[in-house]
């Protein structure tokens, strides 16, 4: 990235001068890399700012294109897709949100069932990013496809983690993230299928075919690319390995701790993701003795620390969500560090019941 801040800082819609060309030149390439990974035409990829304002223009972008109708989500969506689809009943728009099982997945048949004649738009997540579950993505998008209903996915969590190919599953739109996959915040996509309607949200300059009007930043698309590229070329070595050491946090709290329980189900999962409920226990008191060890948290970084809605969603009561810990492990991660976060939570325990 650092060239394009500093030697390479010409606008990419600048193609009069070199510098514009070599930064266009350097946004083509890095669409071209991140549409390879994703196995689709680059000029599928809109680029916005991260998976916010992708889902806000999948969503508000689609659904105002049709006037008015039904829309289907499900109540363990992150905000960024709720709180669009809020904006849009408040617009006239009917939404309804699936319940997810206490497993944290949703059934085909449930979304068969809450299809109408007038609905719009369906978005499911492809990987829950408090509990890590993998929904049914292609099962969900052949009953869309079926139905003529457009099918959105917030992939953020899911891109670079597992494969996820849009057109391999049926998806109609994509919200992607490159701060999900070690890339920079700020940054992220949405992926188009031709034929698609969608309204812009902004107006300006016409970048991104009129879909997203705004001055590309280069270093940070560089950056997307360069994460992308890395992501593949580890990530199923990654999957495996991490999955490994999930295990053994998962095993190593089972054994010492009996009480703890499990959130969402352990499979089809992300191998980094493991969300726990230590019943009894208060959420306050153990965040505080885990801060100087562990970053974890209760729940999404979005939720300005109010409990859980996604394992209230599940089923989990308030107390529970509260003392619940989210443990999230990445390409650094080692044996070494499970068997310390092992220890800062059980002695995190120990402190509270005597
Ligand atoms: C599932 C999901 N969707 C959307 C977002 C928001 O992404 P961004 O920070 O790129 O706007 C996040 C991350 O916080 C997420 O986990």
């Amino acid at each position: 990235m650092a060239p394009y801040w500093t030697d390479h800082w010409g606008n990419p819609s600048s193609r009069q001068h070199r510098q514009g060309l070599t930064a266009s030149a350097a946004v083509a390439l890095a669409r071209r890399q991140i549409a390879e990974a994703l196995d689709i035409d680059p000029d599928r990829l809109i680029f916005t700012s991260g998976a916010t304002e992708a889902n806000n223009l999948a969503l508000l972008g689609h659904a105002r294109t049709r006037g008015c109708g039904h829309l289907i989500s499900v109540n363990t969506e992150h905000h960024a897709v709720l709180d669009p689809l809020a904006q849009l009943q408040r617009e006239g728009f009917q939404v309804s949100l699936l319940q997810a099982q206490s497993n944290g997945l949703i059934t085909p048949t449930q979304l068969e069932e809450a299809i109408r004649p007038d609905t719009r738009l369906v978005s499911v997540m492809a990987a829950n990013n408090e509990i890590g579950v993998l929904q049914p993505l292609k099962e969900l998008a052949e009953i869309c496809r079926n139905r003529g209903v457009v099918f959105h996915s917030d992939a953020a969590q899911a891109f670079g983690h597992i494969p996820l190919e849009p057109d391999n599953l049926g998806l109609d739109l994509v919200s992607l993230s490159a701060h999900k996959l070690y890339g920079p915040k700020g940054i992220g996509a949405l992926v188009i299928r031709e034929g698609v309607q969608l309204q812009p949200l902004q107006w300006g300059g016409g970048q991104e075919a009129g879909l997203r009007a705004g001055t590309l930043p280069s270093p940070l698309i560089v950056g997307f690319a360069a994460a992308v590229q890395e992501a593949m070329a580890d990530r199923d070595e990654r999957h495996t390995r991490l999955g490994g050491l999930r295990d053994q946090l998962w095993n190593g709290l089972n054994d010492q701790l009996p009480a703890v329980e499990r959130n969402g189900a352990a499979a089809p999962c992300l191998a980094h993701n493991l969300n726990i409920t230590l019943p009894g226990m208060s959420g306050s008191r153990l965040h505080r003795s885990l801060r100087p060890h562990l970053a974890c948290s209760s729940g999404s970084a979005c939720s300005n620390g109010a409990p859980s809605h996604v394992l209230l969603a599940i089923g989990r009561s308030r107390a529970d969500a509260e003392a619940s810990l989210r443990l999230s492990l990445g390409r650094s991660t080692t044996a070494n560090a499970v068997e310390q976060a092992i220890a800062s939570i059980v002695e995190a325990v120990d402190a509270q019941q005597t």
